[in-house]
């Protein structure tokens, strides 16, 4: 008789924060996900788990998806949000983030933030006693990475669920192709955390920062994933998802002609499928991935984001229940 691998309880996310999807292991993702996908198939259950709980979201720059699905998800569980347009003065301008963590947290249970630097969440968690969770910074983006992966086990799960879709995610095979960004950053972490086979394809460059390359490589010891960085669009032969991102990140714009032309041979088209599909030996069409806003023309065609293998719309739901399930988690609410 094989020997089942012994089961743990993953650690408790009560009161933790997220800053990067480096402090969250396989264990805590699967957990999140098993929440997530209760949270999707009936929020019922929820109404009241987030009773009396007030969350406020710290936003230097602009968003929909991010903030809706923050203001949304928990007003859905009984949560109340309050928002704060950063746009304008960027947090630590009028205070020390210290004195703004060490405020905040006498009045709210979460902070959401989305911000330039990854200092300054690294300083208000520092600082705060309650859960901090990025919501973009210019160097992560942890929450699009959870959606992501969590649709992806969606699909590969099917009728199964989203536990064994997480099973299929082992040595899967997923190409981002673009700015290594943060959104790549996070994609990289996740695919080491979860066994994925990631290649990132970007000019030269714009390839993501060597540090964060090596801590992936050094977390996908554990679960048997790769991480492989090429500036060849034709290493994308093979993929079984395609993925890709602006070209000009919020922050980014002074670059944009530089960029327009270092980034015209990676755009996403149908030959570019078309490559990765032959290179899979006949298997299904690779899947379409896109953290969104799409900018239509240049980093994807409409032929491929319009098309049938395309799942962006379902990342952008996916924000939400991944985001609701790390609240209730966080906060004590399962
Ligand atoms: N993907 C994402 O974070 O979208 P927003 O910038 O609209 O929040």
């Amino acid at each position: 008789m094989p020997t089942m691998p012994p089961t743990t309880s993953p650690a408790s996310l009560k009161n933790a924060d997220l800053l990067t999807l480096a402090s969250l292991d396989a264990a805590q993702i699967e957990e999140l996900f098993i929440t997530a996908a209760a949270t999707k198939r009936d929020i019922a259950p929820y109404r009241r788990a987030l009773d009396g709980k007030t969350i406020i979201l710290l936003f230097e720059k602009p968003s929909l998806r991010t903030r809706v699905t923050f203001e949304v998800g928990p007003g859905k569980m009984g949560a109340k949000t309050i928002f704060f347009d950063h746009s304008k003065e960027r947090v630590g301008a009028r205070e020390s983030v210290k004195d703004y963590g060490r405020n905040l947290e006498r009045w709210v249970d979460c902070i959401v933030a989305r911000v330039f630097s990854q200092d300054v969440l690294e300083e208000l968690a520092a600082n705060c006693a309650v859960p901090v969770i990025n919501a973009l910074s210019d160097s992560f983006h942890p929450c699009q990475a959870l959606a992501d992966y969590f649709t992806l086990a969606e699909k590969l799960g099917a009728k199964q669920g989203v536990k064994a879709g997480l099973a299929r995610l082992r040595g899967f095979r997923l190409a981002y192709i673009g700015d290594g960004n943060n959104v790549c950053a996070s994609l990289m972490h996740g695919a080491a955390k979860l066994g994925v086979q990631f290649t990132v394809i970007c000019p030269k460059g714009y390839q993501p920062e060597p540090a964060v390359i090596e801590e992936a490589r050094a977390m996908a010891g554990a679960s048997g994933g790769t991480i492989t960085i090429s500036h060849d669009p034709g290493a994308i032969k093979g993929a079984q998802a395609v993925y890709t991102d602006t070209w000009v990140s919020m922050g980014d714009e002074a670059e944009k002609v530089k960029r327009m032309s270092a980034f015209a041979k990676f755009r996403v088209d149908e030959k570019l499928m078309d490559l990765a599909t032959n290179g899979a030996s006949g298997g299904p069409a690779p899947f379409f991935m896109h953290c969104l806003p799409a900018h239509r023309g240049a980093e994807v065609t409409d032929a491929v984001i319009d098309s049938p293998s395309s799942i962006v719309y379902d990342q952008a739901e996916n924000r939400m229940h991944v985001q609701n399930a790390l609240l209730l988690h966080m906060l004590g609410g399962v």
